[in-house]
């Protein structure tokens, strides 16, 4: 017998996420050094974390031999007094990864029907695989997520509506109004969790507070991998009413959230001028690469987010002529392999970025 007889039939076609190539490993590929790398690839906070989480952060290191604060009290308080809710409105992951996998345990069984966009962020799906359950991807006409198509998909079987608000890898949003209407119609065996992963981009998102209170069946993903500058640190938050939070906490396992993760996420939350100056910065980047685009020729989905999506005609190859040459971007999957995703990075990286890209682009036959 071997071993995959033994696995759980599921796993075997379970498609795996595959990840960028190191730094350090383009570097060597290329002959090119470290410090010269461009990573626009992961949409990461190019001015990384505020100073003050960075300095909790080496604090904590001290105390690396203990155990984390299993219960992430400190940083549960800072969240409850940050969104005015309860402690037990929040639940930590090990980014927000973690969280989406956790409504998984929970929520999802194979005879579940759960929605996203067709263009949505791929970890839902991989959720949903993983769980056995049927993963229904609507059409998003224009690359967006259209709220009446995901409507219209619901069934008596579906449980849970994902959808990320702006989306990754579009970078599309949905606006305040177009989603209370449609969390308000949500029949009531339908859960919607939206992903606000990069909703501190947004000068005006919407609260999604009202919903929880009045007994909706939502909650927010959230994360401070982005704005927060902590992707490394991998923590992120989900919220939601106290019952929700308490059947996800079932699945959570113990010291998931690390110490050094927790300490400086408190420092971050309570670093609102960082935030504040990133996101500023960012509208800068955008369109500075909005208009190094225009001035190429190219056509790009207008972004509400940290990263652009660009139609270049054929995004893998753009993708590997830019490695070649130290920019590292991100290839999309077949159905918008005419697209590479670019995150902003700061005024200089975005500066290389399109030198490199004027470049390249003239060199390769795109068909
Ligand atoms: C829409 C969206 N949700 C969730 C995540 C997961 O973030 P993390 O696990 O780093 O918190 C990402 C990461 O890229 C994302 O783009």
């Amino acid at each position: 017998m071997n071993l995959k007889q033994l696995a759980n039939p599921r796993i075997l076609d379970q498609p795996v996420y595959i990840p960028g190539k190191p730094v350090e490993k383009v570097a060597e590929q290329f002959d090119i050094a470290e410090h010269e790398i461009v990573k626009l690839a992961s949409n990461e906070n190019p001015w990384g974390a505020s100073p003050k989480a960075l300095e909790k952060a080496m604090g904590a290191l001290k105390q690396v031999h203990l155990y984390p604060d299993g219960s992430g009290t400190f940083l549960l308080e800072s969240l409850a007094s940050k969104f005015s809710l309860s402690t037990n409105n929040f639940i930590l992951g090990n980014g927000s990864n973690e969280i989406i996998e956790l409504i998984g345990h929970v929520f999802i069984n194979e005879t579940d029907e759960i929605i996203f966009g067709e263009h949505a962020f791929a970890v839902y799906k991989l959720v949903t695989l993983l769980m056995g359950a049927q993963p229904v991807a609507v059409k998003m006409p224009n690359l967006k997520h259209d709220l009446n198509i995901i409507r219209e998909a619901i069934t008596p079987k579906t449980k849970i509506v994902f959808l990320p608000s702006p989306n990754n890898p579009t970078g599309t949003a949905n606006t305040k109004e177009e989603l209370s209407s449609f969390i308000d119609v949500m029949p009531d065996h339908v859960i919607v969790c939206l992903d606000e992963a990069y909703s501190e981009y947004l000068e005006d998102p919407l609260d999604l507070r009202p919903f929880i209170k009045s007994g909706k069946k939502v909650m927010g993903l959230r994360t401070f991998s982005k704005i927060h500058g902590l992707a490394g640190l991998r923590i992120g938050y989900g919220y939601g009413s106290k019952e929700m939070i308490s059947l996800l906490q079932k699945a959570r396992q113990p010291f998931n959230a690390n110490s050094v993760a927790q300490a400086a996420a408190i420092a971050a939350l309570e670093d609102e001028e960082w935030v504040l100056q990133c996101r500023r910065r960012n509208e800068n980047g955008l369109k500075q690469l909005e208009q190094g685009l225009s001035e190429l020729g190219l056509e790009y989905v207008p972004s509400y987010a940290n990263f652009i999506l660009v139609n270049v005609g054929n995004g893998r190859k753009i993708f590997e002529a830019l490695q070649q040459k130290g920019i590292i971007t991100r290839p999309m999957p077949y159905e918008l392999g005419n697209y590479l995703r670019i995150s902003i990075g700061t005024e200089i990286e975005n500066e290389k970025a399109m030198a490199a890209l004027k470049e390249v682009l003239p060199k390769l036959d795109l068909k």
